[in-house]
């Protein structure tokens, strides 16, 4: 029995180095840069998961340290990463990125103001939403950071869902959700399809 289950750990540690290994694929240069950017969100992001799934004790400090970390990953040091038409090697970007340009850089200074977002609101633990804010969450349910409705109609809410002191007054677990669906909306769109991680 004890056999069995060290073979398929073994098994399952195997395979999750070979991904790693996939993932990196011999990046050099700035595509290894970008995927550094990457994975350092995205560990702070597993760290925030942990919090608002309650798998860890919440602490509005931790909150703040990881949201920092995505905030100094944002904006133009992330897009400085992609220069035009970089896609040597193992590379997931797609070339429509520099084709839409603009709308790309918005998602990354986005990120950047919903992370500052995320880091006024990491004291609102337990806030319950309410007036204005309820608006927002009924928005939000329709998932309106997905790229199509969020580019087109409601310009205010629009600039709402990306004005830190607005933000700062939600619930951090609603703006921690805003945060996730801006990394999902720039990989539907500009990332070639893989595996999930966000
Ligand atoms: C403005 C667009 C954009 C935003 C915002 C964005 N990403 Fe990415 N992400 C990309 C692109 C493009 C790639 C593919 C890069 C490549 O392979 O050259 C990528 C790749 C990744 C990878 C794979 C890295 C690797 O090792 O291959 C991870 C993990 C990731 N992103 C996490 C995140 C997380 C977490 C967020 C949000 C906090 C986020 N990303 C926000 C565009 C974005």
């Amino acid at each position: 029995m004890i056999k069995i289950i060290t073979a398929i750990v073994l098994v399952f540690i195997t395979s999750i180095s070979s991904q790693l290994v996939m993932a990196h694929g011999g990046a050099t240069g700035v595509v290894k840069e970008r995927m550094d950017l990457m994975d350092n969100m995205k560990d702070a992001v597993k760290q925030l998961k942990a919090i608002f799934k309650g798998d860890v004790k919440y602490n509005p400090e931790t909150v703040k340290q990881s949201a920092l970390v995505i905030q100094d990953h944002s904006a133009a040091a992330m897009t400085k990463l992609f220069p035009h038409g970089s896609l040597k090697g193992h590379s997931e970007a797609k070339p429509i990125i520099w084709q839409e340009w603009d709308r790309f850089k918005q998602l990354a200074d986005d990120q950047e103001k919903i992370a500052q977002g995320l880091y006024n609101s990491a004291d609102n633990q337990d806030a319950t939403p309410q007036g204005n804010m309820m608006e927002s969450g009924a928005m939000m349910g329709q998932s309106m950071m997905g790229s199509g409705s969020m580019m087109s109609n409601n310009k205010q809410t629009q600039q709402n869902m990306t004005d830190p002191e607005h933000l700062g007054t939600m619930p951090s677990n609603m703006v921690f959700k805003l945060l996730t669906e801006n990394c999902s909306s720039c990989h539907t769109r500009y990332r070639k399809e893989k595996e999930n991680d966000m």
